[in-house]
């Protein structure tokens, strides 16, 4: 008999669902499911992917140090300060790798991204979920939730998959609440779609108990790539730095995501389209009488009447070759939450959810 025994929690972990593909038995499929950039990633970005495999043979940077100067110079931050991880999912790991373990709490809210809880788990800490308001993150809620048992409380600003954001006021207060054994974690994938937003990081050059993490994978089109990074006080950064592998991104991702950074226009582009056509589906899909909360992000959290209402949308979005996400496991059963694609994949959305919605009445 097997004695070997994984650490607690481990075989706690529901394994989580990436967003599905392919539809089987039907062609011309638009995938509307993970958040993904709908143009792909910057021309230059796949430029210096081609021309980085002459230097294969080569272990890669292990500071990372062109990358965080180029994100330090466009974001206007202190290279020193940011730290590189395989997704921003890594960089998360690190904070509750470094930061939490066995009798400790991290919390996170109703309908929080799902690696919360995941990561969690995998060191042995107990998650903690916190009830939201209206699919909005409530602050009274968490500061009354924290304890001496409190290490890490996690809020992505804009969240997902609620699409809904809090003002930099109510994380000002989170942050001055907090325990001061507690690391805030503000996760920031979706904050290049909101203009002007800094995802968090003037709160994090004012206070020592913040961390913003932020990804290649959703306007910068890199998902495949695995880029991510984070931007917290000195101390913290020297912290994770001791459990980051040397080699943790390959030489071809970090060129990748230094082109990506750099091209500004491209970026530009990507989230003036983003906003436009944001804006002309949620109006269509609210004619056709599904409303959502207005998005801070690339992708509509789609409400329905009901849970059945829900899965026979999805099902007959499928049917039509459109991928979009269920959300049941979010705690979010009567919702869908769509992708906002090109023009094309946007119409087809349209079009399918008003057919959906005529064949219901
Ligand atoms: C809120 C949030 N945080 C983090 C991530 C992880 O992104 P990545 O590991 O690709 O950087 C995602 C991806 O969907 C996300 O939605």
């Amino acid at each position: 008999m097997n004695k070997l025994t994984p650490q607690p929690g481990i075989m706690d972990i529901t394994l989580y669902q990436g967003g599905a593909a392919h539809v089987k038995g039907v062609s011309n499929v638009i995938k509307l499911s993970s958040n993904e950039n709908p143009y792909g990633p910057s021309p230059k970005a796949m430029e210096a992917v081609r021309d980085s495999a002459a230097l294969l043979h080569r272990y890669p940077s292990t500071n990372h140090a062109p990358l965080r100067a180029a994100i330090g110079e466009v974001h206007g931050l202190n290279p020193d300060q940011i730290i590189c991880g395989v997704g921003s999912d890594e960089v998360l790991q690190f904070v509750v790798h470094a930061y939490a373990g066995p009798g400790d709490d991290v919390i996170y809210t109703r309908h929080g991204f799902s690696m919360y809880p995941i990561l969690a788990r995998m060191v042995g800490a107990t998650p903690v979920q916190v009830d939201e308001s209206e699919r909005k993150v409530d602050v009274d809620a968490i500061l009354a939730t924290c304890s001496e048992r409190t290490k890490v409380v996690f809020l992505a600003n804009p969240a997902n998959p609620t699409s809904t954001m809090l003002a930099e006021g109510e994380i000002a207060r989170l942050a001055d609440g907090l325990p001061p054994q507690a690391i805030l974690v503000l996760d920031g994938a979706y904050a290049e779609f909101v203009e002007g937003f800094d995802g968090g990081a003037a709160l994090v050059a004012a206070r020592d108990n913040v961390i913003m993490t932020r990804t290649f994978s959703k306007i910068y089109g890199l998902g495949g790539m695995r880029v991510g990074w984070g931007y917290a006080p000195q101390d913290i950064i020297n912290v994770l730095n001791r459990i980051r592998q040397p080699f943790n991104l390959s030489s071809t991702a970090l060129v990748a995501a230094e082109a990506a950074v750099r091209d500004r226009d491209y970026v530009e582009h990507c989230r003036a389209e983003n906003t436009r056509l944001r804006a002309w589906l949620a109006g269509e899909l609210a004619e056709a009488g599904v409303p959502s909360d207005t998005s801070c992000t690339n992708f509509i959290l789609a409400r329905f009447a009901d849970q059945t209402e829900a899965e026979a949308c999805d099902a007959y979005l499928q049917s039509q070759g459109l991928i979009v996400r269920k959300v049941a496991g979010y705690g979010l059963p009567n919702a869908l939450r769509i992708t906002v694609g090109d023009e094309d994949g946007c119409r087809r959305i349209a079009e399918a959810v008003r057919g959906f919605k005529a064949g219901q009445a």
